[in-house]
């Protein structure tokens, strides 16, 4: 959250293995409430206008509860993520370079993050693609979707990259960091990729 001295903010996609610039704090931890989706198109970073990717955003557990998702369902309502702490100095400066970095249909956000292993919670942005937004796919079949993945690439490099370095950043964050939409696709996709 942004306060005088201080700015945090959870990152659950590409921010888990792209970082800031200018942190100076890395916690691993959850927001609650919320489930990872590779619903969110990308036409500047994974893919291009002609051949949109696929990137994650995080959806409200209870909008989520109302679609008709063809993954595996979870009961989990827990996203698992870094927040990263900026120093006041460099708000400015990274709040620009994210905005940049960011643009294709993300809005910011506040949630409450709860650090690994502590009582600690704090507000932290995130930059979320709400189903309002024009890039948002919504429900996809995992199998297509993993395909989808495996065939794009944008100015970013190659969509299977983002999905492979999501998956093995979820898995350095804590052993209870799991997200079976993020292993399945890594699977499904690894299965398409040796065929
Ligand atoms: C992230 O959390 O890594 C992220 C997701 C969407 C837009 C920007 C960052």
């Amino acid at each position: 959250m942004t306060t005088d001295e201080e700015y945090w903010i959870f990152g659950y996609g590409s921010l888990l293995f792209k970082p800031p610039p200018h942190y100076d704090q890395r916690l691993p931890g959850y927001v609650k409430g919320y489930v990872r989706r590779f619903w969110q198109s990308s036409i500047d970073h994974r893919g291009v206008p002609e051949a949109p990717g696929r990137v994650v955003t995080i959806i409200e557990k209870s909008f989520w509860q109302t679609l008709d998702d063809p993954h595996p369902a979870s009961d989990s309502d827990t996203v698992w993520g870094v927040a990263y702490r900026i120093k006041a100095e460099y708000v400015d400066y990274v709040k620009n370079y994210l905005d940049i970095r960011e643009q294709n249909g993300y809005s910011i956000h506040t949630v409450p993050f709860h650090v690994a292993d502590s009582d600690r919670e704090i507000p932290c942005i995130v930059y979320i693609g709400t189903p309002e937004n024009e890039a948002f796919v919504g429900p996809q079949d995992p199998a297509e979707l993993a395909k989808h993945i495996i065939h794009s690439r944008g100015p970013s490099g190659e969509n299977k990259e983002y999905l492979y370095k999501l998956g093995e950043g979820l898995k350095d964050l804590s052993v209870h960091a799991h997200d079976e939409h993020i292993e399945e696709l890594v699977r499904l996709a690894k299965q398409v990729e040796s065929e």
